[in-house]
């Protein structure tokens, strides 16, 4: 097993998740929060994002602009996902990274819970609610593995229906 400190590149995982760590419900999210998407937008941008293929089809034009989008699938039929990368593991996703600083896990529950060993920095959006029907979660985090970084709230108004707190963490000993 490769080592946090030999790994490169950096593996970073950025997710939203309710107050019970669910994180989407029949194939979509829980909610639209346009300030988390922009959140979302500026912190991948320019970098590699690595998904699921459920993720994939859940986004509503495809491939998501100026970033080098990564599809974990067993689908042969590679041009089903115009603009992505297709690979058939984690650790192929990883391979074809190599020249990138950092990486980004993008979900979703599948490739949450099999990155997340491997994961040194971690972006939480944390919704302030509990939503009905949820059917994908977020795995389990040990905060005692995890230093806290910052936090950063943001108020219920007209266009966010629920209040959502962005929270940063690192993994202890990087
Ligand atoms: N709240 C958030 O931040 C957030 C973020 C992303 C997604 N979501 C939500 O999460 C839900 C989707 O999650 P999900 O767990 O159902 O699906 P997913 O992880 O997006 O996709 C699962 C599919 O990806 C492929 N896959 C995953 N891991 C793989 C691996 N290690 N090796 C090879 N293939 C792999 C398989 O595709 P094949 O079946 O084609 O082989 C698998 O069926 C949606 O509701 C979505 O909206 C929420």
């Amino acid at each position: 097993m490769t080592s946090q400190s030999e790994k490169t590149p950096r593996v970073a995982i950025i997710v939203a998740v309710d107050e019970q760590n669910g994180i989407g419900r029949k194939g979509e999210l829980l909610c639209h929060l346009p300030a988390d998407l922009k959140h979302f937008k500026e912190i991948t941008t320019g970098h590699a994002i690595i998904m699921g293929r459920k993720t994939y089809e859940s986004l509503p034009k495809g491939a998501l602009p100026n970033r080098r989008n990564i599809v974990l699938t067993s689908d042969k039929e590679t041009e089903n996902y115009p603009g992505c990368i297709v690979v058939r593991s984690l650790e192929e996703a990883f391979a074809s990274t190599n020249d990138e600083k950092i990486v980004f896990i993008i979900g979703g529950e599948r490739v949450y819970r099999a990155s997340l060993p491997l994961a040194d920095m971690l972006y939480m959006t944390r919704i302030h609610h509990t939503f009905d029907e949820v059917d994908t979660f977020f795995p389990k985090v040990d905060l005692n593995e995890w230093e806290f970084v910052e936090e950063k709230r943001h108020e219920r108004d007209e266009k966010h229906p629920y209040s959502f707190s962005f929270q940063t963490y690192i993994k202890k000993g990087q």
